[in-house]
């Protein structure tokens, strides 16, 4: 695997404006948010967001989120009023929205759906990099489609090396999570994917009546929400209770295990760090679901290759 180490950089403000030149021109940036890392490309340029799925082997049927500098910028990429109350209370940061989409947005975008998922991101290097490019970014994760999301820059490199034009390295991610996915196309809005605004964040907010619980209720239904998803190569047996982790523990006795005693902050770096000692078997107690807890759950549930229920 090569090390392609010379695409990263400390996310300097002339890196910051290099990566922006990277943007406008067509290239890949990878670039820290306070969720996870993105792989962005200019979201207005359907040429540039093919190579995201070329890169990522994401297949093309799955969505991207577009980043955004503001509201103003997100309200020119759709043809819905966006809700100036939750935008006030939540952006930028870990939400975001899925709204109709206006003509101006790629097909390759939206995997020629007719709506968009839009996000103001908090993190002073994707921030400054939106105020230099000018431009809309559509960004998934920076990680190979399937593999754990990455919360360090070694972690791009580690999955996309060489394919990505510049990989601005600020550190480890302060979330580990990604952002909370809400659909305001739907009324109540609902959560297709749990992240960083919490779900309780989000229910004492009266929008259109409410948040429906659909993580809860159904199971999740956005697209991409596929199941061994955030995967590590071992396989991971998750559990409720330490008691029950306890007994299965002593069952693979003999065997290289790895127990994951998961945060937010951690989970995606410490899944990685398990595959690379060679453990055979993950094991992992999954935490309650509230808070950023419901997120936990879903993507180790996810890389357990199970339904949340
Ligand atoms: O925190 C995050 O959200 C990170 C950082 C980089 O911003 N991004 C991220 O992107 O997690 P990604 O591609 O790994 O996950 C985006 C998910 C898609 O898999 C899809 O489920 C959902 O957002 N999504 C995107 N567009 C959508 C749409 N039009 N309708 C429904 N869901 C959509
Ligand atoms: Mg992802």
């Amino acid at each position: 695997m090569p090390s392609a180490s010379h695409n990263l950089v400390p996310a300097t403000p002339a890196a910051i404006e290099r990566a922006a030149a990277v943007l406008r021109a067509g290239g890949l940036v990878a670039f820290p948010t306070e969720t996870v890392y993105g792989l962005g490309a200019n979201a207005l340029n359907p040429a540039a967001v093919r190579k995201i799925f070329a890169a990522k082997d994401r297949p093309d049927w799955d969505p991207l989120i577009v980043h955004v500098s503001g509201p103003p910028m997100a309200q020119r990429l759709t043809t819905q009023a966006l809700p100036t109350e939750l935008m006030a209370r939540f952006w930028p940061g870990p939400l975001t929205l899925v709204v109709r989409k206006a003509p101006c947005v790629p097909d390759e975008v939206t995997a020629r759906r007719e709506t968009v998922a839009l996000r103001m991101p908090r993190h002073p290097v994707a921030q400054a990099l939106l105020a230099a490019a000018q431009v809309p970014i559509a960004a998934p994760s920076a990680n190979r489609f399937g593999r754990p999301s990455p919360t360090r820059a070694e972690h791009v490199v580690a999955d996309l090396g060489e394919q990505v034009d510049l990989i601005l390295d600020a550190g480890p991610t302060e979330l580990g999570v990604e952002s909370t996915v809400l659909d305001l196309t739907q009324s109540p809005p609902v959560i297709l994917r749990p992240g960083g605004v919490t779900r309780e964040q989000l229910g004492d907010l009266r929008v259109a009546g409410g948040v429906a619980d659909e993580v809860a209720a159904q199971g999740l239904v956005g697209p991409g929400m596929t199941l061994r998803h955030y995967a590590p190569r071992a396989p991971l047996e998750v559990f409720e209770t330490e008691a029950a982790l306890k007994a299965r523990a002593a069952q693979l006795q003999g065997r290289r295990i790895g127990v994951l005693k998961p945060t937010a902050q951690n989970l995606y770096a410490e899944l990685r760090r398990l595959d690379a000692e060679g453990v055979e078997r993950i094991l992992c107690v999954l935490p309650p679901a509230e808070g950023i807890g419901l997120a936990v759950r879903d993507r180790l549930l996810r890389a357990a290759g199970r339904q949340l229920s």
